[in-house]
């Protein structure tokens, strides 16, 4: 089965799941690894991967999902906000909603992801609250994600869907 890996990324952590995909399946079969793409949908299943923006998956991802017809699709993803599996869940879910109806989604990972020190910068600025704090807490946990086993989740998922 052929496959192609398309991934929207602005500061690396979505990059860094879609190379371990590629690092994790064969490489005969890899038909296009890099940004969406229409060369990518001559491919039998496409993992496909995008960062979150305002709780949904990016518009460059947006625009690729809904020009998928019968391929199974792979679907995978950062965000900043960690720690709630039904968050992760609720953005895959409106990600999924650019898809034709009927299309395969043969499965989908989610994990956190850092985020640049601009917006810690603009959490700062405002005023001490708990929803604050809970932010910068957040801002903190994310830094060293992906992590190694967020990676390792990621092959898991891959390679027993
Ligand atoms: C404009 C913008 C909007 C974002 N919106 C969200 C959001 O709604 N929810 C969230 O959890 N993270 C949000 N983030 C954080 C990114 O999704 C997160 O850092 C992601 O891992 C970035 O992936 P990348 O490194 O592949 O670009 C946003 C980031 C930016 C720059």
């Amino acid at each position: 089965m052929t496959y192609a890996i398309v991934y929207s990324s602005k500061t690396g952590n979505t990059r860094l799941l879609a190379e371990t995909i590629r690092d994790t399946l064969p490489a005969a079969d890899c038909l296009y690894f890099g940004a969406p793409d229409d060369a990518a949908l001559r491919a039998d299943r496409i993992y496909v991967g995008f960062w979150t923006d305002k709780g949904t998956c990016d518009a460059d991802t947006a625009a690729f999902l809904a020009r998928v017809t019968t391929q199974e699709v792979f679907l995978f993803g950062t965000a900043g906000f960690g720690g709630a599996p039904e968050y992760f869940d609720k953005i895959l879910s409106a990600a999924r909603r650019n898809l034709p109806e009927g299309a395969a989604v043969c499965g989908s990972y989610m994990c956190q992801g850092k985020m640049p020190m601009a917006v810690r910068a603009r959490y700062e600025q405002m005023e001490d609250s708990p929803r604050r704090q809970m932010m910068l807490d957040n801002f903190d946990a994310a830094l060293s994600h992906p992590d190694e086993a967020a990676l390792s989740r990621l092959q898991d998922a891959v390679q027993n869907q």
